[in-house]
């Protein structure tokens, strides 16, 4: 199982749900492989913002590692599956699909707990560390259902 996370940065949201489900993966003795991609080139080669990198890290998972790539085409081919963040992010990678196949591919993150609802996991950059727990809480549930379901 492939798994590529997208947000708008890749500094926030995109490498802590990378580094959750990774972390849940290890937890359930899942093989898969996770990875995370972004739109705005703004951040390209950086390490997460240092909140995300904090509130990981309090959990006990190190995404310091991790630098900051924009999404590809070719990303449809080596992933399983494209786990996206908001409308914007849909949008943009769903612009990018070549056929229904990659299209097929495409989810909120979040409809692994609320199917069909489309809700979002807020952009966090501009706001204060307490919107980094709440995004965190949020993706922590989801990639618990994602690593959960795989094991099933
Ligand atoms: P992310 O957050 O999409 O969760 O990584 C953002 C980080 C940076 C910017 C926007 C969102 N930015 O515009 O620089």
């Amino acid at each position: 199982m492939k798994i590529l996370m997208v947000c708008l940065g890749n500094i926030c949201r995109s490498p802590l749900a990378t580094g959750i489900l990774r972390d849940q993966f290890k937890k359930l003795g899942i093989n898969g492989t996770v990875d995370s991609a972004g739109f705005e080139p703004y951040h390209i080669g950086d390490n997460p913002d240092e909140r995300a990198q904090d509130i990981a890290k309090k959990h006990g998972i190190d995404i310091s590692q991790h630098t900051a790539r924009l999404f590809r085409k070719e990303d449809f081919d080596q992933y399983d599956k494209i786990y996206v963040m908001d409308d914007s992010n849909y949008h943009d990678v769903m612009y990018m699909a070549r056929n229904a196949e990659d299209k097929k591919k495409v989810d909120y993150i979040m409809n692994v707990i609320t199917p069909g609802n489309n809700d979002e996991v807020p952009d966090p950059y501009y706001g204060g560390l307490y919107k980094f727990e709440e995004v965190y809480t949020l993706l922590e549930k989801a990639c618990k259902k994602i690593a959960e379901d795989i094991k099933k």
